[in-house]
């Protein structure tokens, strides 16, 4: 009980700290291999073109402390504890969060983030088997309590994302099936939430980027965007 006020009372001193969040942020998510970084650049592409101040990132990464982070967590020749592995990319994330996104997302720009806190869910949590309650707590920290508008997740089994990928194995990579069949069937459970669009990966590039470009440009007109200027 008292761990419950001590946390809920730390969340409304960091949201009463807040300013106003009014940009777009929007996520691309699902299993390695699965059509994603594609799409995200895509849409980053048009974006950017058609003028909007738009950024596009990754994770983990997108900072020279985070992409540290990034070569510790795929390094094919380390042992990491799940744990450990939890709170590397937690740690990745605070620091993209506090200085690329938040920024963004507080200047009324876009954010495009190639996978986000979703993916710690379904790799830490259903791949890993970690506690999903305990994953919550530690993403509304490392995010700032800050949400993606829109997530796209695309979903592919196991044997398409084997067969897109063609450089050696990272140390996520190196996991068995069975892992990867529960990260998606993690995902696929995370879309029932209302910001979670689930497309099939296996539609060809043109299909999905129209889907997702329509989604995209509903709702940066929606959230008013101003071009950059
Ligand atoms: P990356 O090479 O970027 O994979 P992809 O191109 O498929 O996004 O490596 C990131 C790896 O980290 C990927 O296997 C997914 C994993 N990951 C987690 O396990 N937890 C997380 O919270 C995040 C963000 C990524």
């Amino acid at each position: 009980m008292a761990a419950f006020f001590c946390g809920y009372l730390s969340g409304i001193s960091v949201l009463s700290n807040m300013k106003k969040r009014n940009g777009l942020f929007i996520t691309f998510e699902g299993i390695d291999g699965c059509g994603k970084s594609t799409q995200a650049k895509k849409a980053f592409s048009l974006l950017k073109k058609e003028g909007y101040p738009v950024v596009l990132l990754r994770e983990p990464g997108g900072t020279p402390v985070s992409e540290k982070i990034r070569k510790i967590l795929l390094d094919r020749n380390l042992d990491i504890n799940p744990e450990a592995e939890l709170l590397l990319y937690e740690a990745a994330r605070a620091q993209i969060t506090a200085k690329k996104i938040l920024p963004v997302l507080e200047s009324n720009g876009i954010v495009i983030c190639d996978r986000y806190y979703d993916s710690t869910i379904a790799y830490q949590g259903y791949g890993r088997k970690l506690d999903i309650n305990f994953i919550n707590r530690l993403n509304r920290v490392a995010s700032y309590y800050t949400t993606p508008d829109i997530t796209f997740v695309f979903d592919v089994n196991y044997q398409t994302s084997l067969s897109r990928r063609n450089k050696t194995p990272d140390r996520l990579e190196k996991e068995k099936q069975a892992f990867f069949n529960r990260v998606r069937k993690g995902f696929k459970e995370l879309a029932g939430k209302r910001r979670i669009i689930l497309l099939n990966g296996k539609k060809d590039i043109e299909t999905l980027s129209e889907q997702v470009l329509t989604v995209v440009q509903k709702a940066v007109a929606g959230k008013k965007i101003k071009l950059a200027g």
